[in-house]
């Protein structure tokens, strides 16, 4: 499977959140490859924080920040059981390669009121991609979501009966996630972490049961 993670808008949890199904797949034995189409390169700094910090690589990064992605990305796919695309903030031809790429399109957003319509400028360009490739699957992923937040909850379940609709699982707002990025770590390799893991699990889970 192809999974790309697309939104226009900076600062969503595109970078990280790839990064962690990634990683959540490769503890399972899967062979990954991320591909970072971002200019700013944040999942290769990452990976290179990483090697020196002396820690076992865990799926390749590729940097690819032109806009043939989707020409290229069944070479990339051959030998790997998924590929999982970082999305650019910058660039739309990048994420339109990324979209004729994927066989899924999540789109992170932060349950806020301005987040959700943020997203607007990708699901135009979504609906787009969906007319020549209309197996091309798309969801919404909530991120930082605040424990309790009566807006969140709201804006939740507004979501769910959107189109597209948000995935089940959830990610929380979470400092854990801060702290694994500077150290080239992912949550389930950070101490007191275990509630972050287990909503990385549960996502990169139900992206595998969506692609079947
Ligand atoms: N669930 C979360 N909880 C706390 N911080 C988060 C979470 N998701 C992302 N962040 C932080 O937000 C910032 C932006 O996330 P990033 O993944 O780089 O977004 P994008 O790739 O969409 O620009 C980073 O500093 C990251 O560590
Ligand atoms: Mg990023």
């Amino acid at each position: 499977m192809i999974v790309a993670f697309l939104n226009h808008k900076g600062g969503v949890g595109k970078t990280t959140l790839a990064l962690h199904v990634a990683g959540a797949w490769a503890a399972q034995g899967k062979r990954i490859v991320v591909v970072d189409t971002d200019s700013q390169g944040s999942a290769l700094d990452w990976s290179e924080q990483r090697t020196k910090e002396g820690l076992p690589r865990l799926f390749d990064v590729l940097e690819l920040v032109h806009d043939t992605l989707h020409a290229e990305a069944s070479e990339i796919a051959r030998d790997a059981h998924h590929v999982v695309i970082d999305g650019s903030s910058h660039s739309a031809a990048l994420m339109r390669s990324a979209m004729l790429a994927a066989d899924l399109a999540l789109v992170p957003a932060q349950p806020s009121p301005f987040d959700g319509w943020a997203a607007g400028e990708t699901l135009r360009l979504l609906q787009e991609a969906q007319r020549f490739r209309p197996q091309l699957t798309a969801r919404f992923v909530l991120n930082r979501c605040v424990a309790r937040s009566l807006i969140a909850s709201e804006i939740a379940a507004v979501l769910a009966k959107h189109d597209p609709p948000a995935l089940a699982a959830r990610i929380g707002q979470r400092v854990a996630f801060g702290d694994a990025a500077r150290t080239g770590r992912l949550v389930s390799e950070m101490p007191r972490s275990e509630p972050a893991a287990r909503e990385v699990a549960a996502l990169a889970a139900e992206i595998e049961r969506i692609a079947r």
